[in-house]
């Protein structure tokens, strides 16, 4: 297959969240674009999975370079250490940076703890904060930041509270970042899927994902991941210099999640 247009080329991008599901299939996107990447993991059992996204990487002909470190987005410290990682890497500047990294709970109201709730917030909405902060001095405008929530955001979900309300702050940072730094041409937006094949969706229970799938009016299935990366790319892109404060829908339906409940299939 012929390597897509070098919308990218010379760029460097940071991904979190990035040793498998969407945020790897973003992060070797970005390369075959021709930036250079730096992703994230938390797990030491995911560290094999970069070394293998790095090494196909490497073998791309643009020359794209992708280092990985582990680097758990809750946790303070770890935005200073990604941002130092990429600038000794590829040089003192940051073009696009992907706040990919999320994690879930299912649970109901009744059991949701403190613990529960820091958890997620200080992964979904805390690290979001704080490596946008860290990367804001190297930002080499017109740069690119791109936030990915979910349709989640703007729909109520039985035991996921606490995700969904996370996406929906995560959105509320979108706009806000967006209205900081525009001055110099730099853009701020978060994509919104809806359910995609990862391992992520085979946590949600079928009770949700089910009756969501049979309410998406395009062929009635599961988004791919390259599907949100193909937006990605666009937004991190020269095309999208004049979008910025926007949330898109990568969902296969505009009114899906409203079908979905006027149907109660919940
Ligand atoms: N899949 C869907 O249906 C869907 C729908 C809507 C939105 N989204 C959003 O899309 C994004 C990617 O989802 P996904 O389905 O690809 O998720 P996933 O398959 O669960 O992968 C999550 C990735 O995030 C990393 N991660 C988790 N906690 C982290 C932390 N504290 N610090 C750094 N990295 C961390 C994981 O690293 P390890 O491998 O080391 O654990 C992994 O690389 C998330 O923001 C998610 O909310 C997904």
């Amino acid at each position: 297959m012929s390597p897509p247009p070098q919308t990218l080329k010379g760029k460097v991008a940071i991904v979190t969240g990035a040793s498998r599901g969407i945020g790897a299939v973003i992060a070797l996107d970005l390369a075959k674009r021709g930036s250079d990447v730096c992703v994230t993991y938390m797990s030491e059992s995911s560290k094999s999975k970069c070394e293998d996204l790095a090494a196909e990487v490497s073998k791309l002909s643009n020359g794209t370079k992708l280092v990985y470190i582990r680097a758990d987005a809750s946790q303070e410290e770890s935005a200073e250490q990604v941002v130092e990682i990429t600038t000794k890497s590829f040089g003192n500047h940051i073009d696009i940076l992907v706040n990919n990294a999320a994690i879930e709970i299912d649970r109901p109201i009744t059991k949701t703890t403190k613990e529960d709730f820091d958890k997620v917030y200080h992964t979904n909405v805390l690290g979001p904060l704080l490596l946008t902060k860290a990367v804001i001095p190297h930002l080499r405008t017109p740069g690119r930041i791109i936030n990915i929530s979910s349709v989640g955001a703007r729909t109520g979900y039985k035991n996921l509270a606490l995700y969904a309300s996370s996406k929906a702050a995560l959105e509320g940072l979108t706009r806000s970042f967006a209205a900081e730094l525009g001055d110099k041409g730099t853009t701020v937006n978060a994509v919104a899927p809806g359910p995609v094949q990862s391992d992520m969706l085979n946590q949600i229970p079928d009770e949700i994902k089910i009756p969501q799938r049979e309410a998406t009016a395009v062929q009635k299935r599961f988004g791919e991941p390259q599907e949100i990366a193909n937006a990605v790319a666009y937004l991190a892109g020269p095309d999208a210099s004049w979008v910025s404060g926007q949330v898109l829908n990568l969902s296969g339906d505009g009114n899906a999640m409203l079908d979905y409940r006027q149907h109660k299939c919940l």
